[in-house]
């Protein structure tokens, strides 16, 4: 089976709608055809602020919703990125090969850093794309589902996998993003041309997994649509409805025009309220495996000590054929 790799951040209480339709429902399905590792990537999460206890009960928490929302621990690799020390290894070498303006140029760095303030804005916020890289070489992975925000740091990856094999030799695997248009980027309720994203200035328009289901009613039920009236689905002109339409079809696995034919002559109030049940009708349940799964510490704990242990064992083979390429001594 092909090799796919992804991961996500602990860099909140929980996962949130973006994180859920854009990458996680797409991690469940290509389970079975693919070799699939699912990383918490948690050497990437200190680039922010954070705190330790936090970031400790982050981890935990977002790998009990990998698993709650479907991840099989048994079929797929999951595991902890800091149980690896080979990423961070990899993460170094290939540095080495990353232009300074190469790095420069990625929008997300530019972005966060200008939002952080130059004195939080660190070496680590900058390299982390050559990290992200380091975690897909590693794996020799040929897929990987993710967002439209990632695109980007896909390609870097790409040609860093490029260079490292034209340099040293066949290598690396260079892999190629998994970003269906439809669920690519998902948009913030109260502001539906930007990214949902758990760090918005406000929490009004962003949906998470682990929320009072009373919360997420209500934030759903004032989502920004428009004064036209109508359902149909138009990003442009309709940013928000579109937005609304987009997330119910991925939701309750239809087509958006098989949705908007439903609605056709509905209020968007009706299409709100529908939405809001199919939400629940996902979430709930997985809140529910989560609170189960981290109330059993022990056997979590056992499920990403195994991850672990395939992991290293996997990203180890890879950074042994690195070495031997670039001339380091492989000793065992
Ligand atoms: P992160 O933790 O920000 O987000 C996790 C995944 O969720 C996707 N996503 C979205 N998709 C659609 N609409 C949204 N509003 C939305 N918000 C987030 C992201 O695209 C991502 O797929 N750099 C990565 C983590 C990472 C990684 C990797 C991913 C580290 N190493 C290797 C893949 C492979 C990140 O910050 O994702």
């Amino acid at each position: 089976k092909p090799v796919l790799f992804s991961g996500m951040q602990p860099s909140a209480d929980s996962l949130h709608l973006g994180n859920y339709v854009g990458a996680l429902t797409n991690w469940i399905a290509m389970q079975e055809e693919y070799d699939a590792i699912y990383c918490v990537v948690n050497d990437h999460a200190i680039t922010s602020q954070f705190s330790p206890e936090q970031l400790h009960e982050r981890t935990l928490a977002t790998a009990a919703q990998y698993i709650a929302a479907g991840i099989d621990p048994e079929k797929s690799t999951l595991y902890v990125q800091s149980d690896v020390l080979e990423h961070a290894q990899l993460g170094w070498i290939l540095g080495t090969l990353t232009g300074f303006g190469e790095a420069g140029r990625m929008t997300q760095f530019k972005d966060k850093s200008q939002r952080y303030g130059a004195d939080k804005t660190t070496v680590g916020l900058f390299t982390y794309p050559v990290l992200m890289a380091a975690d897909i070489l590693l794996f020799q992975a040929k897929k990987v589902p993710v967002g439209i925000d990632q695109k980007q740091h896909i390609e870097l990856t790409r040609n860093l996998a490029e260079r490292f094999n034209s340099r040293f030799g066949e290598t690396f695997q260079v892999p190629e993003g998994f970003i269906p248009q439809a669920t690519a980027k998902i948009y913030d309720l109260q502001e539906p041309t930007a990214k949902m994203s758990k760090s918005a200035a406000t929490d009004a328009g962003l949906i998470s997994v682990l929320d009072d289901p009373k919360v997420t009613k209500k934030r759903i039920m004032r989502a920004v649509t428009d004064a036209d009236g109508e359902i149909r689905f138009d990003r442009d002109a309709k940013p928000g409805v579109s937005n609304l339409l987009a997330i119910y079809a991925s939701l309750s696995g239809r087509e958006i025009d098989a949705v908007v034919e439903e609605f056709a002559g509905s209020g968007y109030g009706d299409l709100k309220k529908a939405l809001a049940e199919v939400v629940e009708g996902t979430f709930g349940p997985i809140r529910e495996r989560t609170n189960e799964l981290l109330a059993d510490r022990g056997e979590l704990e056992r499920l990403l000590q195994q991850g672990a242990d395939r992991a290293r064992e996997r990203a180890q083979q890879t950074l042994d054929l690195v070495y031997e390429r670039i001339g380091f001594p492989v000793r065992k």
